[in-house]
């Protein structure tokens, strides 16, 4: 990991915790709400890479209502004021603890830090000031750039563009198997963060490495 010279992180599930906007309506969704942060979640990257193959681009702010949307309809929860507030909150979507620390860290040894999404720039924009990470990010890249979701290899590609570095000198860190192993399929050196202990995936390329939390990171670049 010599070469490497920035870390770029994947935004929903490896910063931001998107279990934390259904967890903070469990007033409402009471034990329903960890089900119903996982339908939302997986219908919208379903939707993401049902829009890349269609080739009808909308935002992701658009896919994560729609994809809210269906959820609610699935658990007979469909309702004007709650799909409001659910947004709300993705839109002020927490930080998992991890996140700020080792952002410090890997700016103090001198690396550069991004953030690469699907996320609108708005959505990361909020995200981050809401958060207080946004002063340890030097870049927030938004697939809105090239209008195609990951794991399109443009999004990755928008990277490298965009801090003018080669493929083998950006670490990206994703929590998400399925964008982990393509980034690396792509070519850049690739940490997945493995927080939920997930199998392996079967598409190509397996990862550099594999952490449980982003305070791995430091050690496993040597700073
Ligand atoms: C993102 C999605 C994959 O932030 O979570 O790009």
């Amino acid at each position: 990991m010599g070469e490497v010279r920035a870390a770029v992180f994947d935004a929903y599930g490896t910063l931001y915790d998107w279990g934390s906007a259904a967890a903070r309506a469990r007033d409402v969704l009471g034990e329903r709400a960890p089900a119903v942060a996982e339908l939302w979640r997986r219908k919208q990257l379903e939707y993401s890479w049902l829009r890349s193959l269609q080739g009808r681009h909308a935002d992701f702010w658009q896919v994560t209502g729609d994809a809210l949307d269906f959820t609610l309809e699935s658990f007979g929860l469909a309702d004007r004021a709650l799909r409001e507030r659910l947004l709300a909150l993705y839109e002020r979507i927490e930080a998992f603890p991890d996140a700020r620390p080792v952002l410090a860290r890997l700016r103090e040894a001198g690396l550069k830090t991004a953030v690469l999404s699907n996320g609108a720039p708005r959505m990361l924009a909020e995200a981050a000031a809401h958060s207080g990470l946004a002063p340890l990010l030097d870049e927030t890249l938004s697939v809105e750039e090239v209008k195609v979701y990951k794991p399109h290899h443009a999004v990755y590609q928008l990277a490298c563009n965009r801090l003018k570095l080669w493929p083998g000198e950006v670490l990206f860190v994703s929590s998400n198997g399925w964008d982990a192993f393509s980034a690396r399929a792509f070519g850049l050196r690739v940490a997945w963060c493995n927080r939920a202990g997930q199998p392996r995936e079967r598409i190509p390329e397996p990862p550099d490495a594999e952490i449980r939390s982003l305070s791995e990171l430091p050690a496993l670049l040597g700073r």
